[in-house]
């Protein structure tokens, strides 16, 4: 469904990705796994036409999209939620919901249905619908940037650490919820610190060390990995 094939992408003449192949069959949910400033939020970013790709090629659903404009991509059927979580912090939980939809000019009929969809998933967050984005709990808000990535009804969802800073209950929430939208068949592109949970939940992954992939396989093959286990998964000898 997505792939990269040698993405070379950076910030001006910064190169961060340094020819990065890699690819996400549908239904998979695969993980992106590196330390601080390996490059997986450039690599999302750039997926998402965010940034341009200076080198290599992006293929979405067989056809090349590497220079389409984000709002193009959200309409082909990908969604990022990114690492800042992305919502309009002055505006209401529906309200962020339905900018979430926007690009898509969706009659008024199939936003509710999307939406009731979305609560669905979320029930927590009917219960505030009228509540503004920034007065949620950390939890809260990163239920909302995944519920609002829903929205535009994706085909796949790149997801930048919706864990991050989230206490243990609240981890395990939000992989509850990347489950469920598993199993309804939502491919997903997952990068995360929270390697352990990560892996659990996903069909395979892709370690990045400095804008290179260093090691690939399906997850329950690099749960077993030594390099992992040990730069990761903080398991001693
Ligand atoms: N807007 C920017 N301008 C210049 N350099 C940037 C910019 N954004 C990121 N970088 C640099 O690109 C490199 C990769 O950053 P990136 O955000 O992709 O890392 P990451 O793997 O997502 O790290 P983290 O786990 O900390 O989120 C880092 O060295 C970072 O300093
Ligand atoms: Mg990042």
């Amino acid at each position: 469904m997505l792939k990269a094939i040698h993405l070379c992408a950076g910030y001006g003449n910064l190169s961060i990705l340094k020819g990065l192949s890699f690819h996400v069959a549908q239904g998979e949910v695969v993980t992106l796994i590196g330390g601080n400033g390996a490059g997986k939020s450039t690599v999302l970013k750039a997926i998402a036409g965010q940034i341009p790709v200076s080198d290599g090629k992006i293929f979405f659903k067989g056809r090349r999209i590497d220079g389409l404009p984000p709002e193009k991509l959200v309409r082909l059927g990908l969604s990022l939620v990114p690492e800042d979580r992305g919502l309009f912090w002055g505006m209401t939980v529906e309200e962020n919901l339905m900018l979430g939809a926007f690009r898509l000019r969706l009659g008024s009929k199939k936003l509710k249905e999307t939406m009731e969809d979305v609560w669905e998933i979320f029930p927590a967050l009917k219960g505030r619908k009228n509540q503004e984005a920034r007065t949620m709990s950390g939890g809260e808000q990163q239920m909302l940037a995944i519920a609002k990535g829903l929205m535009s009804d994706p085909m796949i969802m790149l997801m930048d650490e919706p864990s991050v800073g989230l206490a243990p209950i609240l981890v395990q929430e939000i992989f509850s919820r990347i489950d469920i939208l598993r199993k309804r068949g939502v491919t997903i592109l997952l990068v995360e610190q929270n390697v352990h949970h990560a892996l659990d939940c996903s069909d395979r992954g892709y370690v990045l060390e400095r804008g290179r992939i260093v090691l690939e396989g399906p997850s329950d093959q690099l749960k077993a990995n030594d390099m992992i286990k040990k730069l990761y998964l903080g398991v001693q000898d």
